[in-house]
């Protein structure tokens, strides 16, 4: 299996990594989990559906499905100590059942995979937002107009257009994504303690502050009351819509990673004496934590400026950058807001990327650089086709018979088939695999729980999250059932 004849390379490429501590391990795992998911899509989502009923069925979900799932995943990983798709096989081999079992770490691995060539593109939007209002702020400072608002002089129109020049410039997006694809690789490339670890523990506290700066800031200056009666409002009428339904379950899989074969993998390199109940629910309270967080950071300003936050994913780089305008400080606090933002993603881009490098180094045998440096290329060449379908490809079309790239969509299309089919699907296999399959004693010595807790989690992973996940599975690929 080792291509290459250096015995070293061979050892250093099957024997597995591990996390230099827990915090670590907690630290790479929340900043996989907090990302785009918890900044541009969940106030998207919320706001799209309405608020409070979508933040309400998001944290259900969050608690039954998504923690359940998440402490399967950790733990099919460290029992594995191996790739994702490795480490599902040692958990099925051993309790009697057929290698098969690993299609549910493949299909995940492939989410992963895919969802990277959308994410860099949209993370190059950020590196371009902090362009944008790191030229306006050093104009603020030099023209002593830093404590108004940012844009002086541009109309709410002249801001909001600087997505669609954005979209307009095939070179300056294929340059972004590529300089955040180049940014992933090499962190990666550095490996699990000197890179992916290393990142993560300096890029989520700073991110943390950030957040907590930025919110605090929005509650004094924004409209903080309308925020919260936005968010939290209690309409039940909507709580059980089906759309709001599966949109904060597609939510939950993809802002926790799940379904991605990536806690798998972060969860073989945790140690042993890691208690995996314990971190997944740190990992899971975090990362729902920061999207409500997010929510009460971005919606104040929103409201404060007069804009209506139902804007879905333009929310971000519209809608947002609008509402600065109107901030005292604008062009800092905007700034900061996707410095905030760039941290977060990369911290998650390079756990989508270490998916597939994992298994690409423990399939081929080759060294970590040279794997994970292909892969992020294939990955920045199909993340070209959602970049230029904007623009250059627009009015292509792949096959004469089939729609041009425009009507494709490939970025939200990409989107969409991973977060409603793909990561339910693995966490469908996920949840039967373990509630049904695995054997028993080798997931309750894993799992660091016990009597009444550990009674809960067998019920959910067995009973709740299959016939759950099912359900958002059949409505994600027959959309019709649900008005
Ligand atoms: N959870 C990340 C986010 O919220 C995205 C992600 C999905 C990262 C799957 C890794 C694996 O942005």
């Amino acid at each position: 299996m080792v291509a290459g004849g250096d015995p070293g390379v061979a050892a250093s490429a099957t024997a597995q990594d591990h996390w230099s501590s827990r915090f670590a391990f907690v630290m790479a795992a929340v900043g996989s989990a907090v990302g785009l998911g918890n900044l541009w899509r969940f106030p998207a989502e919320a706001g799209a559906n309405g608020g409070g009923a979508f933040v309400i069925f998001y944290i259900l979900c969050v608690v039954l499905i998504g923690l359940p799932i998440l402490l399967s995943e950790t733990l099919i990983g460290r029992h594995g100590q191996s790739s994702a798709v490795e480490s599902a096989k040692v958990v099925a081999r051993e309790s009697g059942a057929s290698d098969g079992w690993s299609a549910l770490a493949w299909v995940g691995m492939l989410g992963a995979f895919f969802i990277l060539t959308f994410y860099s593109v949209v993370a190059g939007w950020v590196l371009y937002y902090i362009g944008v209002f790191g030229t306006d702020l050093i104009a603020a400072i030099g023209g002593g107009t830093l404590f108004e608002g940012a844009f002086a002089g541009q109309s709410v129109e002249q801001v909001q257009g600087h997505l669609p020049s954005l979209f307009a410039d095939p070179l300056m997006m294929i340059l972004l994504h590529g300089a955040f694809m180049g940014i992933t690789i090499y962190i990666v490339a550095r490996g699990v303690t000197g890179g992916i670890e290393l990142a993560a523990t300096w890029l989520m506290p700073a991110f943390f502050l950030l957040l907590v700066g930025i919110t605090v800031y929005g509650a004094f200056t924004g409209a903080f009351g309308q925020a919260l009666e936005f968010m939290f409002a209690f309409n039940p009428e909507r709580l059980l819509h089906g759309p709001v339904m599966l949109s904060a379950l597609g939510q939950a899989f993809f802002s926790l990673s799940l379904g991605s074969a990536l806690m798998i993998t972060y969860g073989s390199y945790a140690s042993r004496s890691t208690n995996l109940a314990g971190a997944s629910t740190i990992i899971a309270s975090a990362d729902t934590s920061v999207a409500i967080i997010a929510g009460l950071a971005i919606f104040p300003i929103v409201f404060a400026a007069g804009l209506d936050p139902a804007l879905g994913p333009t929310l971000m780089f519209q809608t947002l950058p609008a509402s600065f305008q109107a901030m005292p400080a604008g062009s800092l606090i905007g700034f900061l807001f996707f410095v905030m933002v760039f941290f977060a993603a990369l911290t998650s881009s390079i756990a989508l990327l270490e998916a597939p490098t994992s298994w690409a180094i423990h399939k081929f045998g080759a060294g970590r650089s040279r794997t994970a440096i292909t892969l992020g290329l294939i990955i920045f060449s199909i993340g070209m086709l959602s970049a230029l379908g904007y623009n250059v490809l627009s009015h292509v079309r792949p096959l004469a018979f089939w729609p041009t790239f425009a009507e494709l969509d490939i970025l939200d299309s990409i989107d969409a088939i991973t977060g409603k089919i793909l990561l339910p699907l693995s966490g469908l296999l996920t949840a039967i695999f373990i509630g049904w399959i695995a054997d028993r004693k080798l997931t309750d010595a894993e799992n660091g729980i016990s009597g009444g807790l550990h009674l809960i989690w067998r019920f959910l992973i067995a009973w709740l999250c299959p016939i759950a996940v099912s359900l958002i599975l059949i409505l994600g690929i027959f959309p019709g059932l649900i008005g």
